[in-house]
């Protein structure tokens, strides 16, 4: 999908991504380079870095970097920044996409599952948004988008990813205002179902079972996420801050995720009496 924006918009930028070797992080990073900003990869993956960094640069004519990063690691992450300024001697753009999580009933989660899925999701944003902060942003000004993930209704399946990528929306709402005398600008776009890589973490067939509940009735793309996020770091998103954006099919409106067992109706509750029938002794007469 090409660019709506026009092509130098982000020429002599610079944006850190992480995630940024595949899936939608991929697509958010060649939009940018695109745009004429050069860009710096992070990911735990070597294999897929390298092929990434390469491939953007030849073909946008960007400088790409891809440094291996563990967002989980305080160490790995101030090491991504000081390279990332050594390298270009500015940060302007932060996309938090790296992230992950496993489907599972929540009474079956395990508690290094649940420490997993939280240390990265919301952890690791944390660390990389207080060091892009610390290290560059507060000085300078800068944006800070993060991928989060369609939680307004819970997130029922996943409880660990909700809780987490609900607490980093609410961080964006605090971090926005804290930042904004510094012009730091902070917020969340919130795909719903998605094609993408991350796709191969889920049962097969799961993605073509979940269109009957989107009301747009199709998946979305890793283009069409990367729109929402090119969006916020342009300058028609400069007076947008503390927000999250869902680009979902309206799914998070409608449709049924999680099927809920029949329950035993014994026992319900009942609607309760009026004052009169509890205590007809004391019932006015007309
Ligand atoms: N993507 C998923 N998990 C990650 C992590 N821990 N660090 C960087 N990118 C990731």
């Amino acid at each position: 999908m090409k660019s709506i924006f026009r092509s130098d918009l982000f020429e002599g930028r610079v944006a850190v991504v992480s995630g940024g070797a595949t899936g939608i992080g991929l697509s958010i990073a060649e939009e940018l380079a695109s745009l004429g900003a050069n860009v710096v990869l992070a990911s735990r993956k070597r294999e897929r870095l390298v092929p990434a960094a390469r491939g953007l640069a030849e073909e946008y004519g960007v400088q790409v970097d891809g440094v291996v990063c563990n967002i989980r690691k305080r160490d790995d992450v101030e090491s991504l920044f000081d390279h990332t300024l050594e390298r270009f001697g500015k940060v302007d753009f932060l996309v938090n996409n790296g992230g992950g999580q496993f489907p599972a009933p929540a009474e079956s989660i395990k508690e290094k599952g649940w420490n997993a899925v939280i240390d990265t999701n919301l952890n690791g944003t944390w660390h990389m948004c207080q060091t892009a902060a610390n290290k560059y942003m507060l000085q300078h000004g800068g944006k800070i988008v993060t991928v989060v993930a369609d939680v307004e209704r819970g997130f029922p399946g996943m409880v660990h990813t909700g809780a987490a990528r609900s607490a980093v929306i609410n961080m964006a709402k605090t971090l926005a205002v804290e930042w904004a005398s510094r012009k730091v600008l902070v917020n969340c776009v919130a795909p719903g179902i998605i094609l993408s890589t991350g796709m191969h973490n889920y049962p097969p067939g799961i993605a073509e079972n979940s269109i009957q509940r989107v009301p747009l009735k199709r998946l979305g793309s890793c283009e069409e996420v990367a729109g929402a996020v090119l969006y916020l770091l342009s300058p028609v998103g400069d007076y947008v801050t503390g927000e999250t954006i869902k680009v979902d099919g309206g799914s998070s409106l409608w449709g049924e995720s999680w099927p809920i067992a029949d329950v035993d109706t014994e026992g319900m509750v009942e609607i309760p009496p009026w004052p009169e029938q509890r205590w007809p002794q004391y019932a006015l007469k007309e």
